[in-house]
């Protein structure tokens, strides 16, 4: 009998390690891999956005990035000064770190997500009181859409605001 108690209370706090692992291990930073060019500045300041929300960065310099955005099919129009990737989708420009969790928790059927351009206002592009409102666009080999759109680091809701 006491041997069993024993056992069962070893089986608990076998358990209750367990537990204790798994915890940190579903909390594990998602991992972005972002292509930039060496001397792009608001490009490091976009990586730490990203670290500051969560994500672990990897950074690969590359004085091109064209062969990057085509071999994750980026389109031309949407894109702008660095590429990222994780998981599998493209993550081109300034793109608030919020809209790559929710891309990542939908995992919608697409390339990637991109803010075109560079606008004044978005994660690292921070410049003073110039906020411009900028679209988040999701797209793929078919088609893009507005996937959310932001004035600064603000998400606002077009429908709500009419
Ligand atoms: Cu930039
Ligand atoms: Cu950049």
């Amino acid at each position: 009998m006491k041997h069993s108690v024993l056992m069962r209370r070893a089986a608990a706090a076998m358990i209750g390690g367990v537990l204790f692992l798994a915890a940190p291990a579903t909390a594990l930073a998602q991992t972005i891999t972002v292509n930039k060019t060496p001397w792009c500045g608001c490009c490091m300041k976009w990586v730490e956005h990203l670290r500051e929300n969560g994500f672990e960065v990897e950074i690969k310099e590359t004085e091109n990035l064209t062969p990057v955005r085509q071999a994750l099919g980026v389109p031309l129009e949407l894109t702008s000064c660095h590429t990222g990737e994780v998981e599998g989708y493209a993550i081109e420009g300034h793109v608030p770190a919020d809209e790559i969790h929710r891309l990542l928790k939908e995992r919608p059927d697409a390339t990637g997500i991109s803010v075109p351009g560079m606008p004044a206002g978005s994660p690292g592009m921070e410049m003073g009181d110039r906020k411009d409102q900028y679209d988040v666009v999701i797209f793929s080999d078919e088609s893009d859409a507005i996937y959310a759109t932001y004035v600064g680091s603000d998400k606002v809701n077009l429908a709500a605001a009419d």
